[in-house]
C-alpha cells in the first residue's frame, strides 16, 4: 500500500465496512483509513480479515476486524453495533458482499433465488436498517450509505442472471431510500464496477472460457479489447472513488449510482 499522497479528509470519521477482507471491499477498506478513518472490516474469514488490519495498520492506520455472515441478520446488527462500540460512532458504511451464483435462468431453482436473494438485496436492506439509527448526521455533516454492486445494473451480463435482477432492484432501492432519508442527512448511493482484478473476477472470467471452449486468458484478452481504456480495473481505482461517495467532501450526490468500468457499458 502506498498511500502517502491521499489527503487526511476523512480525519475522526468511522467507518463500517462488509464483505472488506479481500477484493474491493478491501480496496475501500484501505483507502478510508489511509485518509484518516477508523475502520471496522467484517466478513466471514478471519484469518483473511485479520491479514487485511494488519496490511492498514502498518501503514499507519486505525481498524479492527469483526467476523459476520452478511447472509445472516443477527451477523449484521451484531457488525453495526461493534463499530459503535470499538470506535464510539458511525459515519459511513460500505455495504459489500461476494456476487450471487453464476448460472442462466433455467439452471436456477426458487431455493437458488431465495439464497441469491438473502446475499444481495435482503442482505443491503438488513445493513441500512441497522445502520440508520445509529448514523451520525447533521446538516453540514451528512453520514453515507455506500452500496458496490455491478455494472449489470446498467446492461445484463451473460450468465450472471442473479447479479443482473437483485442489483438493479438495490439500485432502485437506493433511488427510495435517498429521498427517505435525505431528510435524516443520510447520503445513499452504489458503485457499478466494470471488471476489476479480484477473486470474483478470476471465476466469472473461468465460467465464461468454460462455456465457450477458449482459455481463461482468451476470455481475458476479449474482455479487455471491449473496454476503451484497454485493461481491468485496479481495486484502489474503485476505493478511490468510493472514498469520495463515502466522505465529508460528498455532501450533495445521493440517490445515484456511478458506473466505475473505464467504459465498458455503452447505455445511459
Ligand atoms: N471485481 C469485479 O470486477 C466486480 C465487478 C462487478 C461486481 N462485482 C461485485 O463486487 C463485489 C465484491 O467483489 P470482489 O471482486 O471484490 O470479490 P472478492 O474478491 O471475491 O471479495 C468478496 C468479499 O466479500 C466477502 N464475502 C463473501 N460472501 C460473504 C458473506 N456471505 N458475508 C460476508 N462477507 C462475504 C469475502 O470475504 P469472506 O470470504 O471473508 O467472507 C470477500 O472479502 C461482489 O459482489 C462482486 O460480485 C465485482
Amino acid at each position: 500500500m502506498s498511500h502517502s499522497t491521499s489527503a487526511q479528509d476523512h480525519a475522526g470519521r468511522v467507518a463500517l465496512v462488509t464483505g472488506a477482507s479481500s477484493g474491493l471491499g478491501r480496496a475501500v477498506a484501505e483507502e478510508l483509513a489511509a485518509r484518516g478513518a477508523s475502520v471496522l472490516l467484517a466478513s466471514r474469514n478471519r484469518e483473511k480479515l485479520a491479514a487485511a488490519v494488519a496490511a492498514i495498520e502498518a501503514a499507519g492506520g486505525r481498524a479492527a476486524a469483526f467476523a459476520a455472515d452478511m447472509t445472516r441478520r443477527a451477523d449484521i446488527e451484531a457488525a453495526v453495533a461493534a463499530a459503535v462500540e470499538r470506535f464510539g460512532a458511525l459515519d459511513a458504511v460500505l455495504f459489500n458482499t461476494g456476487g450471487p451464483k453464476l448460472g442462466s435462468f433455467l439452471s436456477l431453482t426458487d431455493e437458488d433465488w431465495l439464497e441469491g436473494m438473502d446475499a444481495t438485496l435482503l442482505a443491503f436492506i438488513r445493513t441500512v436498517r441497522a445502520a440508520v439509527p445509529v448514523l451520525r448526521a447533521a446538516p453540514d455533516r451528512p453520514a453515507h450509505i455506500l452500496a458496490i454492486l455491478s455494472s449489470s445494473v446498467k446492461e445484463g451480463i451473460d450468465n450472471l442472471t442473479m447479479s443482473n435482477t437483485y442489483r438493479p432492484a438495490i439500485a432502485a432501492l437506493i433511488r427510495t431510500l435517498a429521498r427517505e432519508l435525505g431528510p435524516r442527512h443520510i447520503l445513499v448511493n452504489g458503485v457499478a464496477p466494470g471488471r476489476f482484478m479480484t477473486e470474483r473476477v478470476v471465476e466469472v472470467d473461468r465460467d465464461a472460457a468454460a462455456r465457450r471452449g477458449i482459455t481463461e486468458e482468451e476470455a481475458r484478452a476479449e474482455m479487455e479489447a471491449r473496454i476503451p481504456l484497454g485493461r481491468y480495473g485496479r481495486p484502489r481505482e474503485l476505493g478511490r472513488v468510493a472514498a469520495f461517495l463515502m466522505g465529508p467532501e460528498n455532501t450533495y450526490v445521493t440517490g445515484q449510482t456511478l458506473l466505475v468500468d473505464g467504459g465498458l457499458v455503452r447505455g445511459l
